[in-house]
């Protein structure tokens, strides 16, 4: 059930979206529509004042499971900041500030603080959080943290992170056929938002089968999506690092794997209150939509900006090379409860069944040469 606020909200965010589809002749691409349900100022599901991570919210991730996740990044940026010679940190889409202040803290205690860290983030409301979250934690650092609402314009040295944020950035989804293919949108029908078929464009249809011939032998009316805005994104976020890494965490595969014959209804997930379904299409304003992240395209994104790819694994051995196991140590501080509970936060985040597998990281380099102990454990380059 829906609390009053919550069903007015949505209702506002349904009456908008109507209006676009009428606008649109009554047929809006999926990629506008998730844009807008995210997007859209002042009621978009990032863009308005829903609580949406942890404890209350709608989703957890890997940061607000446990305080390891934060510390193993601190320690990957560390070598590479050692490398640089000291650099600053642009983080994009920080959540609740709890990452930022993990790898800080982190950062810190190595003695390679950023010179600054950047947050870009899209949600007023989760940088009010993040700065309460600075303010309780760090008061001592919280000078160091600037916020932007684009990439910064000026050359630095350093590096760009992001943890769960390319999944939301917005979709084609199509439907294939052996001798067409079509782009799913959505309509109104009887006064709810449906899935509509048309005729998909030269560009759609091309890219639908460039996929195809990686994934393997679909089935009429396999459904699956893509993101377009996914290469031109990465390039103009880390447009402005000179020398550096930028490191992605992510659910997500590679392309091979995405497109299986039997993956055949894509991999479309909303979150609602710690709920995860499939249907996009209820809630609009209040849930968050997301799609996994082809990482072959992630990787040609690496060559497009100019960055050699120099790592990618699953985010479970990214924390067995970070040294989860000292980072478990050093928190428990020699506490048995302390450390089995730490114990439990690492099965949550590197179990093949929890986040272990389907989460990935990867990491490019630019301008630098230097080895990523996160990355040298194992190395899945060679499926990308
Ligand atoms: C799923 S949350 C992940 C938060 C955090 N990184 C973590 O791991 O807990 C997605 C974050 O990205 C932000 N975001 C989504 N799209 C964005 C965009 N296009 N540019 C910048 N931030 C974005 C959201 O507001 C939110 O802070």
């Amino acid at each position: 059930m829906l609390n009053d606020a919550q069903a007015r909200h949505c209702a506002r965010m349904r009456e908008y979206l109507a209006e676009q589809i009428t606008s649109a002749d009554g047929w809006l691409s999926f990629e506008r529509f998730m844009d807008m349900a995210l997007y859209t100022p002042g009621m978009g599901y990032y863009s308005a004042g829903a609580h949406k991570l942890g404890v209350g919210g709608d989703f957890t991730t890997a940061p607000e499971v446990s305080r390891l996740f934060g510390a193993c990044v601190a320690r990957q940026c560390a070598e590479i900041l050692s490398a640089l010679g000291g650099g600053s940190i642009l983080e994009i889409g920080a959540g609740s500030g709890r990452l930022a202040a993990d790898v800080l803290l982190g950062l810190e205690r190595l003695g390679l603080l950023p010179a600054r860290y950047w947050i870009l983030e899209i949600s007023a409301d989760l940088r009010e959080r993040q700065r309460r979250q600075f303010a309780q934690h760090l008061p001592h650092l919280q000078e160091r943290v600037h916020w932007l609402d684009q990439p910064p314009e000026e050359y630095f040295d350093g590096l760009v992170l992001a943890n769960e944020v390319l999944d939301a950035l917005p979709v084609t989804r199509f439907r294939w056929h052996p001798d067409k293919v079509e782009e799913l949108g959505v309509v109104i029908d009887d006064s709810r938002f449906a899935w509509a078929p048309r005729p998909a464009s030269v560009g759609v249809a091309l890219a639908c089968r460039r996929l195809a011939e990686a994934g393997g032998a679909w089935d009429d009316g396999y459904v699956s999506e893509y993101c377009p805005r996914l290469i031109p994104w990465t390039c103009s976020v880390t447009r402005s690092l000179r020398t550096g890494a930028a490191l992605w965490f992510d659910y997500g595969l590679p392309r091979s794997q995405y497109y299986l014959p039997e993956r055949h209804d894509g991999t479309l997930l909303c979150h609602f209150r710690q709920r995860a379904h499939g249907d996009p299409l209820i809630y609009p304003g209040l849930q968050d939509i997301t799609a996994w992240v082809d990482y072959t395209s992630l990787a040609e994104a690496s060559r497009a900006a100019g960055f050699t790819l120099s790592g990618f694994t699953t985010q479970s051995f990214f924390l067995a090379g970070s040294r989860i196991d000292h980072e478990m140590q050093t928190m428990a501080g020699g506490d048995a409860n302390q450390f089995a509970r730490l114990a439990n936060e690492a099965r949550q985040l590197m179990l093949p069944g929890e986040m272990g597998e389907r989460f990935k990281a990867m990491a490019w380099l630019r301008g630098l040469e230097v080895s990523l102990s996160g990355f040298a454990m194992q190395d899945l380059r060679h499926t990308l």
